[in-house]
């Protein structure tokens, strides 16, 4: 998969992503990952990316003409082309696997009070909101969609296991409790059935469990 990804800070997406799992995806080659500085396809001499609002308000609105300098120089046939914004569709596990089955991925990062609505209208394929707050800017929330979608891109995670047991892989339970060594802990118990070895009654005290604490957590996935 290949992402190019633009934004007014580029060290908040690319720093990140170097790290760890997704640094070493990007460092084999899993995933070709190019952040851009949106600022370079501004024709203004002081490479200006934003203006006054049109009737008026506070604060800036990002002009249209590097958005659409930028994704027609980078946007392919093929191209998912996601903003990000408070103001989009939520992001779930469902929608990182469906980013996650694309050849190319052009993410574009908001700032300011927000971006010229032709921006949207003209190049946008999908508006999406890492959930309900406000960050200063959408570099962040890209880095936190990237990350959950290079993840699934094959050969990221050394268990393949490990992508399909985990919560919101079945998007309406989550994970049950895990423990690993001292089976006791300052007095602290692991769950007796963890240590029985008796492999149908540890997947079914997980189900449960699992059920538990959706109930307690998020009663809201059992309504929808
Ligand atoms: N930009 C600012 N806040 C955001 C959010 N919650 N999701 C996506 N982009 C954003």
């Amino acid at each position: 998969m290949e992402i190019d990804v633009l934004t007014l800070f580029p060290d908040m997406v690319r720093v990140p992503l170097s790290q760890s799992i997704t640094g070493r995806a990007i460092s084999e080659s899993r995933v070709v990952l190019r952040v851009h500085d949106l600022r370079q396809w501004s024709t203004d001499k002081h490479h200006r990316v934003d203006d006054m609002p049109f009737g008026g308000g506070p604060g800036m609105v990002m002009t249209c003409e590097p958005f659409f300098r930028a994704v027609a120089a980078l946007r392919r046939e093929n191209s998912r082309v996601v903003l990000m914004t408070p103001s989009g569709r939520r992001l779930t596990q469902a929608r990182v696997q469906a980013f996650s089955e694309v050849p190319h991925l052009l993410v574009l990062c908001g700032h300011y009070e927000g971006i010229d609505h032709r921006v949207i209208e003209a190049l946008v394929t999908d508006e999406i909101s890492i959930g309900d707050y406000v960050l200063t800017n959408g570099a962040i929330a890209a880095t936190v969609m990237l990350d959950a979608v290079i993840r699934l891109l094959p050969g990221v995670l050394g268990d393949a296991q490990s992508s399909v047991d985990e919560s919101f892989s079945d998007p309406d339970r989550l994970e049950a409790p895990c423990y690993t060594r001292p089976a006791e802990f300052q007095g602290l118990r692991v769950p007796e059935v963890l240590l029985s070895g008796h492999h149908g009654r540890v997947a079914a005290w997980r189900r449960e469990q699992g059920e538990a604490r959706t109930r307690l957590n998020r009663p809201d996935l059992l309504a929808e």
